[in-house]
Parts: C-alpha cells; sequence; structure tokens
C-alpha cells in the first residue's frame, strides 16, 4: 500500500499523478489539515506532526510513504529515514533543478512555503543546481488557506498570485517552479497570469515514475490488485477533503474518515 501524507489537501496534486500511474497499487491518504498550514510553523513542529502521521500510516502497512509536501520532507526527511529505516520514503523538494537545466533567459522563479525556503534540503539544491541561474523567490502568503477552501477562483488568490509573480515577469524568468504541492490546483489561475511563455514545472509525474521504480526495483513487488482499497483520512474537517477529492480529482463522495490527535504526539482513528 502506498501511503500519501501533507498537511492538508496539497498531496492530491501528487497523488492523482501517482494513482494515474500505478493504479493497481492500494493507497492511503492522511492530511493533517487541523494544523495546517505547515508553512510557516517551526521545522521541530512540522517534524512532531508529520513523524505522528508517518507513524500511524506505517502501523496500517504502508510502504512506500510519499511525503507530499514540500515543507513536511525539508523538515522531517532525513529524521523519518534514521527513524523508519525499513520504511521507503520519497519526498519533494522544489524542482529547481530540471528549471536551472532548461532556463534560456537564466532566470527562474520559485513559489513554496517560507519552511519550505528555510530549510537545508532547499538550500542544498539550490546551491548545488541553480548556483549559475538567478531565482526569484515568493512565499504566496495566505493562498495555501484559500486553496484548502475551495476558493482558488476566488479574488484573494488571484491577487496574492498577480503579487508573486508579476515582478518575475518583470525579470523575465522563463521557468516558473511550483514548490509546495497545493499551487498545481491553482495552475489555471497561473496560467492566466503568465501567460505561456514561461514553462510551469510540477513534480508529480516524477515521483509518480520515482513511487514506481521504488515499488518493482526496492521493494520487489509486481502483483497487480483487482480493486485496490482506497483510504482517505483527516485530522481536521473530513469535508474539507472530501471537497477537495470532487473539485481537484472529480472523485465524488468519497467517504474520508476522521483521524484524532491525541496530546500532539499521536493520531488515532475515531
Ligand atoms: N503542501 C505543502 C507543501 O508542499 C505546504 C502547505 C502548508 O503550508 O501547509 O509545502
Amino acid at each position: 500500500m502506498i501511503g500519501f501524507f501533507d498537511s492538508g489537501v496539497g498531496g492530491l496534486s501528487i497523488y492523482r499523478a501517482v494513482h494515474q500511474l500505478l493504479p493497481q497499487y492500494a493507497t492511503m491518504y492522511a492530511g493533517d489539515n487541523a494544523h495546517v498550514p505547515y508553512g510557516p510553523r517551526t521545522h521541530q513542529q512540522v517534524r512532531q506532526f508529520t513523524t505522528a502521521i508517518v507513524r500511524f500510516l506505517i502501523n496500517h502497512n504502508a510502504n512506500p510513504i510519499i511525503i507530499a509536501c514540500n515543507t513536511a520532507s525539508g523538515a522531517s526527511l532525513q529524521y523519518l529515514r534514521n527513524e523508519f529505516p525499513t520504511t521507503h520514503f520519497i519526498g519533494l523538494v522544489p524542482a529547481i533543478k530540471p528549471a536551472a537545466e532548461t532556463t534560456r533567459t537564466g532566470r527562474i522563479g520559485v513559489l513554496a512555503t517560507p519552511g519550505t525556503f528555510r530549510g537545508r534540503l532547499y538550500m542544498q539544491v539550490k546551491t548545488q543546481f541553480a548556483s549559475n541561474v538567478v531565482v526569484y523567490q515568493d512565499t504566496c502568503p495566505g493562498l495555501v488557506e484559500e486553496i484548502e477552501n475551495g476558493r482558488v477562483n476566488q479574488p484573494a488568490a488571484r491577487n496574492i498570485l498577480e503579487h508573486a509573480l508579476k515582478p518575475m515577469i518583470a525579470m523575465n524568468i522563463d521557468r516558473l517552479v511550483l514548490g509546495c504541492t497545493h499551487y498545481p490546483f491553482a495552475a489555471e489561475v497561473i496560467r492566466d497570469i503568465i501567460g505561456d511563455q514561461i514553462e510551469i514545472i510540477e513534480p508529480g509525474q516524477a515521483i509518480a515514475r520515482r513511487t514506481q521504480f521504488i515499488i518493482e526495483n526496492n521493494l520487489g513487488l509486481n502483483t497487480p490488485e483487482d480493486n485496490p482499497p482506497h483510504r482517505f483520512l483527516s485530522t481536521g474537517n473530513t469535508a474539507v477533503l472530501t471537497n477537495a477529492l470532487a473539485c481537484l480529482l472529480g472523485w465524488h463522495d468519497i467517504q474520508v474518515e476522521p483521524l484524532r490527535w491525541r496530546n500532539g504526539h499521536q493520531v488515532e482513528t475515531a
């Protein structure tokens, strides 16, 4: 069973790509909607929440587990790999490598949360792969909340994006990295603002291929299941995930199960 974790609904942008490529595997998706957004939180707090939910996924036999959140990956990936050495983790870091390799103007834009930009993982990737291009960054304050609440097509979300993107367009970027898994759900608004001269880079397909590689090579599995189960759980208002599944994936009336926090260190089904 493939496990997915995100602070909320954003990981569904990764889920969509993975499920499209690997429909034969059971999945379990857990969103920490009670604590979203993770972006402004400390790494320590994000790591604490992430670890508790990952432990829950492992107890339910998830392997591999996709940390479908750049912020949680930046704060926790290394820690999780040390803590749970028999689980295969696939993490996310803004895709500045392909952007830096293909840019013609030598200028790229990255949208991600403050937590991701502060993380060591992002710094490392930026130093390693983007040291000879100019990187413009923006945290899009408030955008995650707008997307969580299904208001991606409302004026507030558009204003946040215009504020972030207009200066980048003026600086002549030709690649835009969506470094937060929530943002692909705003792709239409983004495309409308930036026009068609700038390429949008989002990681769904690459993560799906990586997951397939790990399942087939590291876990040695190739056993398609008929009608594998798909479970969705949320620590917050389950209607948020139900609505997101309907709007974003076209999956209607999915029963999202409530997940309850106990003392900030443990989650359990209600
Ligand atoms: N979806 C998450 C990411 O990829 C972050 C959203 C949040 O701030 O919780 O970074």
